[in-house]
């Protein structure tokens, strides 16, 4: 194959967690280390693509050779995603926080000795289904499933309801130490069907999407 099969192609994709603020010290966030999604901005850079790295706050630096946008929230990292279409291809594999607070606090929530403060939440974009129904949506988009039940079922839900063409479906239970670890085991689900991969390091999980993403969009200009 060759040694650039992307070249000519754009990408975006999303990376880490997002921070939710509650008050100017405290937020809500996802876990969320961003080292499968740089990975994967890494894997399609070196397949040639112009990429736009979309990151939620993380303590990786950032990936030389791509454009990397940095934002805290979900709501602005909708709008970073949104502001670098149009793409051939997103990958959403942020850990997007499912909530924010309704109303943040521009002061700090002081403790009055007369229990906790109750906390309003409201939701955030769904950012992958945005993009997966979106007027101007890549030809590819792909989304992460991290689930510790029922993952095959659940990634295939997200599929259709995310308007996304591929989900990699993973599984985060405790035992198996993807959260933060070095390795991944994914189940690439399709519309066609389920490919299951070995157990990778993440970079080489990465490069193996980018190779699937490839073969998927097909040499530019050969369509
Ligand atoms: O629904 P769930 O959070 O499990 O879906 C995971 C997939 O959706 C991931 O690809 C994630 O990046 C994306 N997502 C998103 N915006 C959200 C929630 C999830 O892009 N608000």
């Amino acid at each position: 194959p060759p040694a650039r099969p992307l070249a000519g192609r754009s990408a975006i994709v999303t990376s880490g967690p997002t921070h939710e603020p509650i008050d100017p010290v405290r937020y809500i966030a996802n876990r969320s280390s961003g080292r499968q999604g740089h990975a994967i901005a890494e894997a399609l850079r070196d397949a040639g693509a112009s990429v736009t790295l979309v990151s939620g706050p993380v303590s990786l630096p950032d990936p030389d050779g791509m454009v990397v946008r940095h934002v805290e929230t979900a709501g602005q990292m909708l709008g970073a995603v949104e502001a670098a279409l149009p793409a051939d291809v997103a990958v959403f594999v942020a850990a997007v926080a499912d909530w924010r607070v309704a109303t943040e606090s521009s002061r700090k929530i002081k403790k009055t000795g007369e229990g906790a403060p109750a906390l309003a939440l409201a939701e955030n974009p769904d950012i992958l289904a945005t993009i997966g129904h979106h007027a101007e949506r890549p030809g590819l988009v792909i989304g992460f499933a991290a689930e510790t039940d029922d993952l095959l079922e659940n990634a295939r839900s997200k599929l259709a309801r995310k308007g996304a063409d591929a989900i990699l479906a993973n599984d985060v239970s405790p035992a198996g130490g993807v959260m933060g670890g070095a390795d991944n085991t994914i189940r690439l689900v399709t519309a066609e069907g389920v490919e299951d991969w070995p157990t990778l390091a993440k970079s080489a999980a990465a490069k193996r999407l980018a190779a699937w993403i490839a073969a998927r969009l097909g040499r530019k200009g050969s369509a």
